[in-house]
């Protein structure tokens, strides 16, 4: 029996324009998906999450491909929610391609984990920009900026606590979204390519404002992006109003976090456990420098 696991993610600032070729920033969170590989007498899916449906499948015999055919049962479970924007597939994606690997008896170096990973993320999401896999993958804060190869650093974070809050079931699938977004932006790109370029300038200052631990300005960039998320049209009523209730409750920062729709938010707050405790399903995690 061999086990693999990866973490899910949140991104911080610059989600959807970095599909466009702007910086973003993303941390993992501290909520895994384990992925278990047993001897059987053919390969199959056994367990699995409420997630990916048939691309889960078609991903997972890809894979296997990749690794010779193993006779292996796959048991995939998961603490994140499912399709919430907190990286799920991603993090699935990952931690299969580790546990195949060990099934199989391969060592991958990062660079194989990221390209084996990503072609599962392109099967659930279409053209994702990478920066969910490459997250989950690394297990550490990172700058992501799309490219011929992606530019990946890792982030300084001085000291970060986030609550992570639910505004409810989404109405679309990541890739629902992201294609929305490039429908729209074939209609008019002069509209959206300023905020896209707002949307990657406040993720370049909130570096800045991470490695110093300055949570005032990050909150106040966390609120510049999620106005400029409404403007996108990727926010939601009931995302709105969550962030209007966490502002009035003392958070220093609000957005949605992914792709929108619905789905997780992110509160920066002086008293996250306190918060958290407020809000059903809402749990902190927390990021400090060695
Ligand atoms: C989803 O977690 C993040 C998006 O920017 C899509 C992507 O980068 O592939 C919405």
């Amino acid at each position: 029996m061999v086990e693999a696991r990866a973490p899910g993610k949140v991104i911080l600032l610059g989600e959807h324009a970095v599909v466009y070729g702007q910086p973003a920033l993303a941390l993992p969170v501290q909520r895994f998906v384990t992925v278990r590989c047993e001897p059987a007498a053919r390969f199959q899916l056994a367990t699995k999450p409420i997630i990916g449906g048939d691309a889960l499948e078609e991903a997972l015999a890809e894979l296997a491909q990749e690794f010779g055919g193993p006779k292996l049962a796959v048991h995939i479970a998961s603490e994140l929610p499912l399709s919430a924007g907190l990286g799920s597939s991603a993090a699935v994606a990952v931690a299969s391609v580790r546990a195949l690997a060990l099934g199989a008896n391969r060592k991958l170096d990062d660079a194989q984990l990221l390209a084996l990973a990503e072609s599962m993320e392109r099967r659930f999401h279409g053209r994702p920009s990478g920066i969910d896999h490459t997250t989950c993958a690394l297990g550490t804060p990172i700058s992501f900026l799309k490219g011929e190869p992606n530019r990946v650093e890792k982030l300084r974070v001085k000291k970060l606590a986030l609550v992570i809050a639910s505004a409810g079931p989404r109405d679309a699938s990541t890739r629902e979204k992201v294609l929305g977004l490039r429908a729209e932006f074939e209609r008019d790109s002069r509209r959206l390519e300023p905020l896209f370029a707002e949307i990657g300038a406040l993720a370049t200052t909130g570096m800045a404002a991470l490695a110093r631990g300055d949570d005032a300005e990050l909150g106040r960039l966390m609120n510049e992006n999620q106005k400029l998320l409404t403007k996108l049209g990727v926010s939601t009523e009931a995302v709105d109003s969550l962030c209007v209730k966490l502002t009035k409750l003392g958070a220093r920062g609000v957005k949605l976090t992914g792709a929108g729709g619905g789905g997780a938010v992110i509160a920066l707050h002086d008293e996250p456990e306190r918060l958290a405790g407020e809000l059903p399903n809402a749990f902190v995690s927390r990021w400090e420098d060695a």
